[in-house]
């Protein structure tokens, strides 16, 4: 299994690009099952998660190319099998969005559930409702979610939690549904808005979305149609947090500054100076940060997937910080990790205080999921001599070349086989 090795101490500093975002790449490839015709996508990251949905969508019979720009073209007009095997799916729970474009077009669907996760325990009940109350009968057996509908009809969907990708997935469906669907307490994530953006170009009626409110008038057929996905704002947000903590000043290209205000205002906090461009932001840190409280919570508020980097940077910034996760059950499993390389922090149910320490140092610590494998590179990026991240196949999942992209910007790290 690969491991990262990091000298931690040299700030960064350089120029380094921003991929395209993980969380809107993925809905976005699914919305390729809607129609018949190829729809052609620009900026795809090149992540293991975006492998595995190709796998999938692969196994359903939709046809894959690149062209010689790297720009991905998904061709679903001979879709012959609607099932997502658990095999893939236990790999990826985003798996669960070829759920309501698959019962949409083919009035079918067989979907593993996804199963634990190892932030908590992230149920999809949400979706189902949202299906069913779209007139699709769905019943689960053998861990499989089993859904027909001869047509899904308009429907009014509400409840109390946002859930992103249930917003999502209900949004897919509802294209092809017969009359209007409202969806109530909508999640207003900017890949929301990219995916609508996307299946408006195919010929979808969409209208709020970004907003708590979104309302689809179905059509009966969708068109083919080109997109650029959106850029990475997690991506964005871990490598500006990782020049923060290492007393470092970065460019960022690709980017935008509007799609993480929440993220940036809290780098401000912590003594940042940030300069936002067209499609670049810099930012650039003299002497160590100050600690910043946060409290994670739907968009446009602080993000649960940017907890776990800050939560690194306080462990050496000035003062004492309060971390609240709201999202998310299980969502400090890095604390331990970072109590090994020195930090002192006391965990009480869904908070996290965080004292900040002069110093870490390097040590042996292991990844255990996405973000918060970025919160131990961070780590290790300030902790004195060596940081061994093993298990850093969750990193491959959300972050295309973390390390490439922070040697070119002065970091010693590399990955070991
Ligand atoms: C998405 C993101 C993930 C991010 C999360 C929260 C993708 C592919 N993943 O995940 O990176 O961390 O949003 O911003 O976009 N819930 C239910 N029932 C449901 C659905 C959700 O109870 O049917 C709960 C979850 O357990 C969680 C909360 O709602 O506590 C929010 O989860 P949700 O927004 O659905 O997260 P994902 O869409 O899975």
């Amino acid at each position: 299994m690969d491991k990262l090795l990091i000298h931690g101490g040299s700030p960064l500093a350089g120029e380094v690009r921003i991929s395209g975002a993980k969380n809107a790449a993925l809905p976005i490839m699914c919305a390729s099952l809607l129609s018949a015709a190829p729809l052609r996508l620009t900026n795809v990251p090149h992540l293991r998660d975006v492998t595995t949905l190709l796998n999938l969508l692969g196994g359903m019979g939709i046809a894959v190319s690149l062209d010689e720009k790297l720009g991905l073209e998904l061709d679903a007009g001979r879709l012959h099998t609607p099932l997502a095997p658990y095999e893939l799916v236990k790999t990826m729970r985003a798996s669960i969005l070829v759920l309501g474009p698959l019962l949409a077009r083919c009035g079918e669907a067989r979907v593993s559930l996804p199963g634990g996760c190892a932030i908590g325990q992230r149920p999809v009940d949400l979706h189902i409702k949202g299906l069913q109350a779209m007139g699709a009968d769905i019943r689960v057996e053998h861990g499989y979610i089993i859904a027909r509908a001869e047509r899904l009809k308009g429907a009014r969907i509400a409840s109390d939690l946002v859930t992103v990708t249930g917003t999502e997935n209900l949004m897919m469906a509802a294209c092809l549904g017969e009359g209007t669907t409202v969806i109530e307490n909508a999640a207003r994530e900017p890949e929301v808005v990219d995916l609508a953006a996307c299946l408006k170009a195919m010929g979808a009626n969409i209208e709020g979305a970004g907003s708590g409110m979104i309302r689809i008038e179905g059509v009966s057929a969708l068109s083919g149609a080109e997109h650029r996905i959106m850029p990475d704002r997690i991506e964005t947000g871990t490598f500006l947090v990782a020049a923060a903590a290492t007393g470092g000043s970065v460019r960022l290209r690709n980017t935008s500054a509007r799609i993480l205000e929440a993220v940036l205002d809290k780098l401000r906090e912590a003594g940042a100076k940030i300069t936002a461009e067209d499609d670049a932001i810099v930012l650039e840190m003299d002497g160590p940060p100050t600690s910043v409280n946060l409290r994670t919570a739907p968009y446009p508020a602080f993000p649960t997937d940017m907890q776990a980097q800050f939560m690194a940077l306080d462990c050496i910034a000035r003062g004492t910080a309060v971390l609240t996760e709201t999202i998310f059950e299980n969502r400090f499993m890095h604390a331990l990790e970072l109590q090994r390389l020195g930090a002192d922090i006391e965990i009480s149910g869904n908070t996290a205080v965080v004292k900040g320490v002069a110093q870490l140092d390097g040590a042996t610590v292991m990844a255990t999921d996405l973000r918060a494998s970025a919160s131990l590179v961070i780590a290790g990026l300030v902790a004195k001599g060596e940081t061994v991240v093993e298990r850093i196949y969750h990193l491959d999942r959300g972050y295309e070349c973390i390390e490439e992209k922070l040697s070119q910007l002065g970091a010693r790290i590399k990955r070991i086989h």
